[in-house]
């Protein structure tokens, strides 16, 4: 009896620790855990970790880069076998890099894209996004296609589309990217803008809504076109737009785009408050993210073969936007 216990016994802690070998653990870090996209990756990643076995350690930097660095120095400190951080700013990316290539842990970036620079710096660095220039482009072919169905969307007449910006996060590239490649492509395409407003909402929701109605108050309904970097600031400006007497039956309307695709962003645009978005694919960047920092921790090169992800020039692994309206919301 005492013999079987005592091999019972120790076959158990040989199976504890063959367990706890090959337990690989990944620290996840990001930037704000109080935003809607960011959660919904946030979901997708612990998914796939599971999927494959494997742990992920998540911790919210709240907006702060001190607090982000330190849980970063904490991951180091605990031996986790790889990185995926989501930075607060572009530009810190070199110090957490060279942290984790002083203790040799693969990092794989996602959502803020480190500079060039940066991810030169070794070559266990990895970027996971989508071109923020695309989802830009496709608020402008969705503002396009509308004006040119609606001759009412030109409300003084003057053949100028006089529109409102509300902004992400400053020196974020969707930010200044989005902002910027919406606009082009109406200039581009011989479109006349004149931009009445245009300001930071930080991501946010409510700060959206705030922005909005000042924008109203300002310039009440001369504004013709509202463009948003994402779909919570766009809820945000419809929330204002509502207080104003906007998409109410019969009454005042204005396009409102947004970026994302959440799951409020996607009712939305069912209801027709919002006119169009694009899939910002937080499952495929989140899938493309833990898969990889899998292979890099387990000591492998991605490659075609191993990895389900194309890698361009090295580092980038880019998931495409998709432009999402009334007519194929359903699909995602
Ligand atoms: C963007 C996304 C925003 C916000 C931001 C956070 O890609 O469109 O909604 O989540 O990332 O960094
Ligand atoms: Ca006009």
């Amino acid at each position: 009896m005492k013999k079987l216990a005592t091999i019972l016994l120790v076959a158990v802690m040989l199976l504890a620790m063959v367990g706890s070998a090959s337990a690989i653990t990944i620290g996840a870090s990001i930037r704000k855990y109080d935003d809607t996209f960011l959660t919904e990756m946030r979901n997708h990643m612990q998914a796939k970790a599971d999927e494959l076995g494997v742990e992920v350690d998540f911790t919210d930097s709240k907006a702060d880069q001190t607090t982000q660095n330190n849980n970063i120095d904490l991951y180091l400190t605990k031996g986790y076998e790889a990185l995926a951080v989501n930075m607060q700013e572009r530009s810190a990316a070199d110090v957490v890099i060279q942290k984790a290539m002083a203790d040799d842990v693969p990092c794989v970036f996602f959502n803020t894209e480190p500079f060039a620079e940066a991810l030169d710096l070794w070559d266990k660095v990895y970027y996971v996004g989508a071109k923020a220039e695309e989802s830009g482009t496709m608020q402008g072919v969705a503002m396009a296609a509308y004006w040119d169905a609606h001759p009412e969307a030109d409300k003084n007449g003057d053949g100028i589309i006089q529109y409102v910006q509300i902004t992400g996060e400053p020196g974020h590239q969707d930010a200044e990217l989005r902002s910027e490649y919406s606009i082009k492509y109406l200039t581009d395409n011989g479109y006349q803008v004149e931009c009445l407003a245009q300001d930071t909402a930080m991501w946010d929701r409510v700060k959206g809504q705030d922005k909005m109605a000042t924008f109203l108050a300002a310039h009440g309904d001369n504004i013709e076109a509202v463009f948003c970097n994402n779909d919570d600031m766009a809820l945000g400006a419809i929330e204002a737009l509502k207080a104003a007497g906007y998409f109410t039956e019969g009454g005042k309307y204005v396009p409102v785009m947004g970026v994302d695709a959440t799951e409020p962003g996607k009712m939305a645009i069912k209801d027709g408050t919002m006119l169009a978005t694009s899939l910002n694919d937080a499952k495929g960047q989140a899938y493309a993210t833990i898969e990889l920092c899998n292979l890099l921790a387990n000591g492998e090169t991605p490659t075609e073969e191993n990895f389900s992800y194309t890698i361009t020039d090295g580092k980038y692994i880019w998931i495409p936007y998709v432009a999402v309206n009334a007519d194929n919301v359903d699909e995602f």
